[in-house]
């Protein structure tokens, strides 16, 4: 990163903690759980036996090319927000044979490379690369003469978002599309609430790691004094608004520094880190709707966990 930018993106995750700690309950916006160590954590997440979202979307994706739709002509060009390690969008280039291009976008150069190598070395001859920048506005397709394309966003990463926000990206998401553009949205589902819990609260500490790292990295990147044992992580699942939340909860009144600022936590109190909503089909297929998408077809894993949505644009 540029050093202006750097600044600009440190002094950004200073304000929103410096805001989120002065807030009733305490918050702080969960894309600062993705930093390079946060990916690496939540890669781990992926491959738990309890993590089933990321082993119910790659099933999906491997029954694609049975599923598609046949009045719909498949797409000749990709843009996969938030590409992971690029696993996924292996298994959509092999299901989808007429795509040309495949764009991986993210704010994080690292997850570029990652994912463009893979695709690289799945042996996929087409024309594979990362922009750097935001989802919405941040990328550009490339000039393909009869480009038909395609948006991925995959991994039920809108989950993350407050049911408002994931309807006004979508919105935006519809008004960037050409006619006929296509979007395909990974989306969990609502279910047993065991299951849930499973998931989001693994004996092995995994997503613990993931959370604590938060902390850490106040610490590292904003002159922090977080005694991070003084914590622990819980997800409970949230019925009445249908997300699963991460907790960081303080074990004794303690106060913390960060950059320069004092905050004081009660014994009990909580850091809020990240919501994950899951959702009916139905209520995602009208949130797609009131978004201004065309739902064209779902499909879900064999337990019915996951649901992977098709939508176009027209
Ligand atoms: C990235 N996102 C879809 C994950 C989820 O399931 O909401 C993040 C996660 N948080 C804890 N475990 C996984």
């Amino acid at each position: 990163m540029q050093d202006a930018q750097f600044d600009q993106a440190r002094l950004a995750f200073r304000e929103a903690v410096w805001a989120g700690l002065q807030q009733e309950p305490k918050r702080i916006p969960s894309k600062y759980l993705y930093d390079a160590q946060g990916m690496r954590w939540f890669e781990a997440i992926t491959r738990l036996p309890e993590y089933y979202l990321t082993r119910a979307e790659v099933e999906i994706l491997q029954r694609l090319p049975t599923l598609w739709p046949s009045h719909l002509p498949s797409p000749t060009a990709i843009a996969e927000l938030g590409p992971g390690s690029g696993e996924k969008a292996v298994l959509l280039l092999r299901a989808l044979p007429e795509v040309q291009a495949y764009i991986a976008v993210d704010i994080a150069a690292e997850a570029l490379d990652a994912a463009v190598a893979r695709v690289r070395q799945s042996g996929w001859a087409g024309l594979s690369y990362g922009q750097r920048g935001d989802w919405v506005h941040g990328f550009k397709w490339p000039a393909l003469s009869a480009s038909r394309r395609m948006v991925a966003f995959l991994g039920s990463s809108i989950g993350n978002f407050e049911p408002d926000e994931a309807r006004a990206f979508l919105h935006r998401l519809r008004r960037h599309a050409e006619s006929g553009e296509l979007l395909l949205v990974g989306v969990d589902l609502v279910k047993d609430e065991r299951l849930l819990w499973a998931a989001y609260n693994d004996p092995e500490g995994v997503t613990a790691g993931f959370n604590c790292n938060l902390l850490h990295r106040i610490n590292r990147e904003l002159d922090g004094n977080f005694a991070v044992d003084r914590f622990y992580h819980v997800a409970p699942f949230n019925a009445q608004a249908s997300r699963v939340e991460m907790h960081l909860v303080s074990l004794c009144d303690q106060e913390v520094a960060v950059a320069g600022r004092r905050f004081s936590l009660r014994r009990g109190e909580q850091i809020v880190t990240e919501y994950s909503y899951k959702y009916t089909v139905e209520g995602f297929q009208a949130l797609l709707a009131d978004a201004g998408w065309k739902p064209a077809a779902v499909w879900h894993d064999h337990r019915g966990y996951f649901s992977l949505h098709l939508a176009a644009s027209s």
